[in-house]
């Protein structure tokens, strides 16, 4: 981009747009000026000036001096209309909306590339950490072997409520709603769907292969009762939600579920909103990276980053698509997991291939074993309330 200013035209004004407008306001050494901002209710008392709202999405989409969309809605069909649009109307485009990207990937991915424009969206995989710049940039290479961690600030907040604080898992859902970290909908915090927006994002920057988000098996905390929390705390653990990639033997598998995490673990302490991301690779190890995930300028600031990575003409190579020896998807992985039920007629334990340990009781029981990943994402007794997995490293 040669201007020296650039106009931004935003769409939505919630938490995260709301979050911009504070960071851009705070940060002098960016050129970057909002010129509209588009919303859905003009009746709606804002804490800024009436003659930057509009209605009409038109009003960005078609005004040819506005060189930047900024795509901050919820609704997924309609950031993907707005994003097409303007990649389309050759406009460069930033975006923190996971899932309308995750679903979509393939499709932008071609009208990045037919339309020679970039469309950036850090701010979409953990927020505050520079992750998926540093899967393109740092990572371009073959090295590396996994991607996993903590990519959802709401479950991480209300985990570390109720494991640091003795909390209830309703009061800490609803502080974390208050604090604008929860989805609108918060069912896809809490039942893994938002980490695995994430996990599919990062998953294609990581090893460049396309998965839709359905391939891949989420299983949040909503089942954590007393019992689990008991037996994680018995055996010195915490339970926190992971997204996790994994690339072996020219594979690639992904899932999200909670895990057992022992105290040497990196991610053991990552409390609140912050998320936590371990990468692997050959000859350097492990390497972490930590940061809020979630929260108004956390997310702004993402979102600022690569507004201003536009000004020096950054865009997304996607050198691992590029270099076509992608990894096939698969979900054909043994997990060793915990499985908490109260009556054997809730469960098919049939399906481990093999049992460590068991205890029963007259209220709770459960097995320690190995199970195919394939096999606990079509498991049915998995939907019952009464039964929760928790993966043990
Ligand atoms: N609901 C999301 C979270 C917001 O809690 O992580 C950030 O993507």
């Amino acid at each position: 981009m040669e201007k020296k200013i650039i106009n931004l035209g935003i769409f939505g004004f919630g938490v995260v747009g709301q979050g911009l407008y504070e960071v851009l306001n705070r940060t002098k050494g960016i050129n970057a000026r909002i010129k509209k901002i588009c919303i859905k209710d003009p009746n709606k008392t804002r804490p800024i000036d009436s003659s930057f709202f509009t209605t009409d999405k038109d009003e960005i989409l078609n005004d040819p001096s506005i060189d930047v969309v900024v795509e901050l809605i919820n609704e997924t069909d309609a950031a993907f209309d707005i994003v097409s649009t303007a990649l389309r109307n050759g406009k460069a485009v930033v975006s923190a909306s996971k899932r309308m990207i995750a679903e979509n990937m393939e499709a932008l991915y071609k009208l990045q590339v037919e339309n020679k424009v970039p469309f950036l969206y850090e701010a979409s995989s953990c927020a505050s950490i520079p992750i998926i710049r540093n899967l393109e940039e740092y990572y371009d290479n073959d090295l590396l072997n996994a991607v996993e961690g903590i990519c959802n600030g709401s479950t991480n907040y209300i985990l570390t409520k109720i494991f640091e604080e003795h909390r209830s898992f309703e009061t800490a859902l609803q502080e974390a709603q208050d604090l604008g970290f929860a989805e609108t909908n918060p069912t896809l915090d809490i039942e893994g769907y938002d980490s695995k927006f994430k996990i599919v994002i990062l998953l294609l920057h990581a090893f460049g292969t396309f998965v839709k988000p359905e391939e891949v098996f989420n299983f949040g905390i909503h089942h954590l009762n007393d019992f689990d929390i008991q037996f994680a705390r018995q055996r010195g653990c915490t339970v926190k939600l992971i997204g996790a990639v994994r690339r072996e033997n020219g594979h690639v598998f992904a899932y999200v579920l909670p895990h057992l995490i022992k105290e040497h673990n990196l991610l053991f302490d990552v409390y609140n909103e912050y998320n936590g991301i371990l990468l692997e690779s050959a000859f350097t190890d492990k390497q972490f990276f930590v940061g809020k995930g979630a929260g108004g300028t956390a997310t702004g600031s993402a979102v600022l980053s690569d507004i201003s990575a536009l000004l020096y003409n950054y865009r997304y190579e996607y050198k691992k698509i590029k270099q076509n020896n992608q990894p096939h998807f698969t979900n054909n992985v043994v997990l060793n997991v915990y499985l908490r039920y109260s009556s054997p007629a809730q469960v098919n334990l049939e399906q481990f291939e093999s049992i460590s340990e068991k205890y029963e009781s007259p209220t709770f029981r459960y097995v320690v074993g190995k199970i195919n990943l394939k096999d606990l994402q079509t498991a049915k007794w998995l939907t019952d309330k009464g039964v929760n997995v928790l993966v043990i490293e």
